[in-house]
């Protein structure tokens, strides 16, 4: 059995956040202190996944590069792929198929933030389910912004649909996504939607109708925010802040995450920390080392 392997979708053209986003990718934008593809890449790395495809734009491509190198700082190997169009979420997966080499994976969308006591056991054991595929559904209140679980009176899946006009129940599909070795075979026999993109719910509806798909809930307990818009943005932002600043703990930091996992050692930790000078972050780096 191949080890899993990671995707980051990080392309899209962003315009819902204009003019912000016209001249930096979506996904380099700050949520409190840190980009916004640090949240999305410590779930992946909380799933204990090191070997992780990072697809952007062809222009934002160079800033993704000086951001996160090729991911050794943190015990990681990044490879770098071009989404030349954005055609949709499945397109991931043929686009990655060569970097996979017909492993299992798990897609997680570079803007969305997961938080949440037990989040690391839920990840690991969507990890350990080998075959087939595992999604998270989340209670919102607008469901019809999301692809949403159609679920049959006796509580099974019946199928995914996408942006409904009017959602058969209010448990949208976060954007994070286990699915086995067959997924680019899978996405390769999607067609076009009718807004022109190759639909993630398409690739999610055939693992359905093969019986291969879990749709996990992902409970009340959990945060799963959104950054589509910039009130949601900044209220991501704020909820950072708020939890960090009362708890004195960071969220979504791929340093602390890497070093916990025993992939950096304390070396390699300070060495990031001298990096950030005499911020916060520097300093509660410096501080997991000196606590210890
Ligand atoms: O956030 C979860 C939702 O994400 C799911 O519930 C939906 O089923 C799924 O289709 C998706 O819906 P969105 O409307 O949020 O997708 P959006 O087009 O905004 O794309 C999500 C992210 O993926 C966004 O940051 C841009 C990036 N993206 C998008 C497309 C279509 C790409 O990198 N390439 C693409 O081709």
């Amino acid at each position: 059995m191949k080890m899993r392997k990671g995707i980051i979708l990080a392309g899209g053209s962003g315009t819902r956040l204009y003019p912000i986003t016209m001249a930096v990718s979506k996904q380099l934008l700050p949520v409190f202190d840190k980009p916004m593809i640090y949240y999305p890449l410590s779930v992946l790395m909380l799933s204990g996944i090191r070997e992780i495809a990072v697809i952007t734009t062809p222009e934002d491509q160079a800033q993704f590069r000086r951001l996160l190198s090729d991911g050794a700082q943190w015990g990681l190997k990044f490879t770098y792929i071009v989404q030349p169009k954005p055609e949709g979420l499945a397109q991931a997966y043929l686009l990655a198929e060569e970097f996979l080499d017909g492993a299992p994976s798990a897609m997680v969308l570079g803007d969305n933030l997961f938080f949440g006591h037990g989040l690391p056991a839920l990840l690991q054991s969507a990890d350990t389910s080998n075959a087939g595929g595992t999604v998270f559904g989340y209670r919102v209140a607008d469901p019809e912004r999301y692809g949403v679980v159609d679920f049959a009176v006796d509580g099974t899946v019946r199928r995914i649909v996408e942006k409904p006009d009017v959602a058969p129940s209010p448990y949208a599909v976060t954007g994070l996504y286990f699915l086995d070795g067959s997924a680019p075979d899978r996405a390769r026999a999607v067609t076009p939607s009718a807004r022109g993109e190759l639909e993630i719910v398409s690739v999610l509806d055939s693992y359905l109708e093969d019986g291969d798909l879990r749709v996990e809930q992902m409970g009340r307990g959990y945060a799963w925010l959104d950054t589509g818009t910039h009130s949601s943005l900044l209220d991501a932002g704020n909820f950072v802040r708020t939890l960090s600043e009362r708890q004195g703990q960071q969220i979504g930091s791929p340093d602390e995450i890497a070093h916990e996992q025993g992939w950096i050692d304390d070396i390699a930790l300070l060495q990031r920390a001298g990096m950030f000078g005499k911020n916060a972050y520097g300093g509660y780096l410096n501080a997991l080392i000196e606590q210890a």
